[in-house]
């Protein structure tokens, strides 16, 4: 009975990636069949998402960091936190309060480091259990989105939850998404999810700008010698083209609790240096694409 089971085991293991592999092609279908008319947001220039199969990997403490630079380097820039279950940016930011409505009954959002900031955690008291289902995760995100005057903004940073679910679903039916950051740590499990989760972002036809590797390595503080964490990390190569890779820091944990980002309270580090990086990287690809489109008119 048991060596008949280990026998049937890569058959079963076939039976399951080709199902895996129908059900996304069969859900993909599903999407393109009934989407919804992806809207431009008024006011706003791009759409930027910060996305990764795995929780605490460091999408959040990307999303913020991200933004602050963008801010930095003078654009206009907004930050909503679309993980409505486990909203993190009110914390990261430091921006608790509850928005106030304008006269079109739009919230605004309130604003920390020159960044525009909007979350389920200032809408809801903080020990209170979110027990939504699909579609009220949806438009709860639509809400964040479209219920809010966001513009006149260059760049609205949108944080995710793990994986690849009806937040991610309900962003890309609704909006014109410009592109997608991902954020994953080299460990096997989260590059596979991560991996996934490009695929859907693909098959949607959301242009992926490519990956945040996240604490793959530590540099430390006497010695400055750097110590690696994943010795094979092989895996990774399958993940989209790296653009930065953030060690593990202390200062970065450290803000994260206090709610000023690293960025902004250790702004001449390696690490701050490669936020700055990045940010000046994603506007120049975002130029280029637009004038490679045509779609700048400016004289
Ligand atoms: N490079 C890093 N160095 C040190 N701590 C980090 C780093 N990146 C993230 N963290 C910490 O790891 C935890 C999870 O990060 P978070 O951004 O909330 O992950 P996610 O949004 O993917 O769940 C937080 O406490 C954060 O401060
Ligand atoms: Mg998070």
């Amino acid at each position: 009975m048991n060596s008949n089971f280990l026998a049937l085991r890569p058959l079963m293991r076939a039976y399951q990636r080709r199902f895996a592999a129908n059900l996304t092609d069969h859900q993909a279908a599903m999407m393109a069949r009934g989407l919804p008319k992806r809207e431009k947001l008024i006011g706003v220039e791009d759409i930027i998402v910060v996305a990764s199969g795995k929780g605490g990997v460091g999408k959040s403490t990307v999303a913020a960091n991200f933004a602050c630079s963008l801010a930095k380097l003078g654009k206009r820039v907004g930050l909503l936190d679309g993980d409505i279950f486990g909203p993190s940016i009110p914390l990261l930011m430091n921006v608790h309060s509850e928005p106030l409505l304008n006269s079109r009954n739009l919230m605004i959002p309130p604003q920390n480091y020159n960044v525009k900031c909007l979350s389920m955690g200032m809408l809801t008291p903080p020990d209170e259990a979110i027990i939504w289902r699909g579609p009220l995760v949806m438009s709860a995100v639509q809400r964040l989105l479209k219920g809010a005057e966001w513009g006149p903004l260059d760049v609205l940073v949108i944080d995710t939850p793990p994986g690849t679910g009806d937040v991610h679903l309900s962003l890309t039916q609704h909006t014109h998404i410009t592109g997608v950051i991902l954020v994953s740590t080299p460990h096997a499990a989260a590059v596979e999810v991560t991996l996934r989760g490009a695929k859907m972002f693909e098959k949607l036809k959301v242009p992926i700008f490519g990956l945040v590797e996240n604490m793959r390595f530590s540099i430390c503080d006497n010695c400055k010698q750097r110590i690696e964490f994943f010795k094979d990390a092989s895996s990774s190569k399958s993940l989209p083209d790296r653009l930065i890779s953030l060690p593990l820091n202390s200062h970065i944990a450290e803000c994260g609790e206090e709610g000023v980002p690293v960025v902004i309270k250790y702004p001449d580090t390696d690490y701050s240096t490669l936020f700055t990086q990045l940010a000046g990287h994603i506007l120049q690809v975002m130029e280029e694409r637009k004038t490679a489109s045509g779609q700048d008119f400016r004289p």
